[in-house]
């Protein structure tokens, strides 16, 4: 993986770069940010992640033999932190229309469903689509409470054991839940179901190369030695004192100094489908990570960077324009590929039509990679801080790589904005407020206070 931030400068981008000597004055906190990491590696335990699961993926490797002739589809319920990452992991590194392809084109693997909401369609129609008992449930919560997941699960443990009677139904749910705490894994230990564990730890934007993420990427055929291997390499680098060779810390850098002159907002724009969901898997890591009230010393700070997710070429028929032209509040992160899977060609049909007549013969390989860089000089030309990250290919391996790059980018960012990066304070009060809504015992002070709320007025409704 190679990272080109060239165009973030003032030298090549004009008055609304980074003047270099901005990042040479960043040096102490930089140094001090880098100290950190190190002395908080012991906490922050997704580090470790390459290293420490040799045991767990031969035991994920071994249920994934047992359990896949007997299911056509594996189907995760979860959402945020449990659901982005098996999406973007199974969109990267599998066909794009996998679900469709007759089983054997599959490597004989089960279909995956992601069900990351309780929209009352959502399940209705799944279950218009699936054989339930044909299925395998893999409840993931590390806290074993989000009210979507759990209510979920209860809704198919429920039509499971209607179907199939308690016993047999006990077969078709996996958990993968925090080993001591919450009520998942009471009910799992109670009702006797295969569990798989998220270090107490690991965090659930952070828990992507747990069995999170590995289960059902082993599920689906995905190589997930592979994707820890391509994580060990990126924390290698990541590991380097020196900021000019460590690109996430340089990432984390750039986009607090960018932060620093009014760039709220974090845009990446892969020029690779397969990668499309990666982006959607960083917004929730950028977001929750660091978009805080408070930073370490209880100042108010009200700080962070808004993520927008965007595919090239796609959105340069839709967003680029205000990207180009709009305030200059963004940086933009275009994701490019050395080499793309397949290779298709542009028939030579309208040779005798100029406007035509170029594309014959060239690939859409070319044309991708084409409009990226034409988008990288559109944007450097009109003076917008953009950077290019660019992968050899897409493999296990580089993706492994680009999922720790981005982890180790957040947590560094953190310590340079000096926010606690792995908690998410921000999301209870309305967590809070759903309970209250719902009448969980131990809210009625809060349900109490949502109803002395003003009142809204009619007025103001049309
Ligand atoms: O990053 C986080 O902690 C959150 O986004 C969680 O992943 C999300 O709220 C789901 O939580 P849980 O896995 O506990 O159900």
């Amino acid at each position: 993986m190679k990272m080109d931030y060239n165009n973030m400068l003032a030298e090549r981008i004009g008055p609304e770069g980074i003047p270099i000597n901005a990042l040479t004055a960043l040096t102490p906190q930089i140094e001090k940010a880098t100290r950190a990491m190190k002395e908080k590696r012991p906490q922050m335990a997704w580090r470790d992640l390459p290293y420490n699961q040799a045991q767990i993926v031969k035991d994920i490797q071994a249920y994934t033999a047992q359990m896949k002739p007997q299911i056509d589809a594996f189907v995760v319920l979860g959402i945020g932190g449990s659901a982005l990452g098996p999406l973007a992991v199974q969109q990267a590194l599998n066909h794009p229309f996998y679900n469709e392809l007759p089983r054997e084109k599959r490597g004989n693997n089960p279909k995956l469903y992601v069900v990351d909401n309780v929209d009352p369609e959502r399940l209705v129609y799944l279950f218009q689509t699936i054989d339930p008992t044909r299925c395998l449930f893999n409840v993931i919560s590390k806290s074993g409470s989000t009210s979507e997941t759990m209510s979920q699960f209860m809704i198919i443990q429920a039509m499971l054991e209607d179907k199939l009677g308690k016993e047999a139904a006990r077969k078709h749910i996996v958990c993968t839940t925090d080993p001591e705490s919450g009520n998942l894994i009471a009910i799992a230990k109670k009702e006797g179901y295969k569990t798989f564990y998220v270090p107490s730890a690991v965090g659930g934007r952070f828990s992507e190369l747990t069995p999170v993420g590995l289960l059902p990427a082993a599920f689906c055929g995905i190589d997930i030695e592979g994707l820890l291997e391509g994580a060990a390499q990126m924390d290698a680098m990541c590991q380097q004192d020196d900021i000019a060779k460590n690109p996430a810390h340089m990432f984390a850098a750039l986009h607090c100094l960018g932060l620093a002159q009014g760039k709220n907002i974090s845009v990446l724009m892969p020029y690779a489908d397969s990668l499309k969901l990666i982006a959607a898997w960083y917004g929730q890591l950028w977001a929750e990570s660091l978009g805080k009230k408070y930073d370490l010393d209880g100042k108010t700070v009200h700080t962070g960077q808004t993520p927008v997710n965007a595919l090239g070429s796609t959105d340069q028929h839709s967003q680029v324009q205000l990207y180009a032209e709009g305030p200059y509040d963004k940086i933009v992160v275009l994701i490019g590929v050395d080499e793309y899977r397949e290779t298709i060609t542009i028939p030579n049909t309208y040779a005798d039509m100029p406007s035509l007549g170029f594309l014959g013969g060239t690939t859409h390989n070319q044309l991708l990679k084409t409009m990226q860089t034409a988008t990288e000089y559109a944007l450097t030309k009109a003076g917008r801080m953009n950077m290019t990250i660019t992968l050899p290919k897409v493999t296990s391996q580089s993706v492994g790589q680009l999922l720790y790059f981005f982890e180790v980018a957040t947590a560094f960012a953190g310590e340079l904005l000096n926010i606690n990066a792995f908690d998410q304070p921000g999301v209870e009060e309305g967590k809070d407020a759903t309970y209250a809504l719902f009448g969980r015992p131990g809210y009625e002070a809060k349900k109490a206070e949502l109803d002395a709320a003003q009142p809204k007025d009619s007025q103001y409704v049309i």
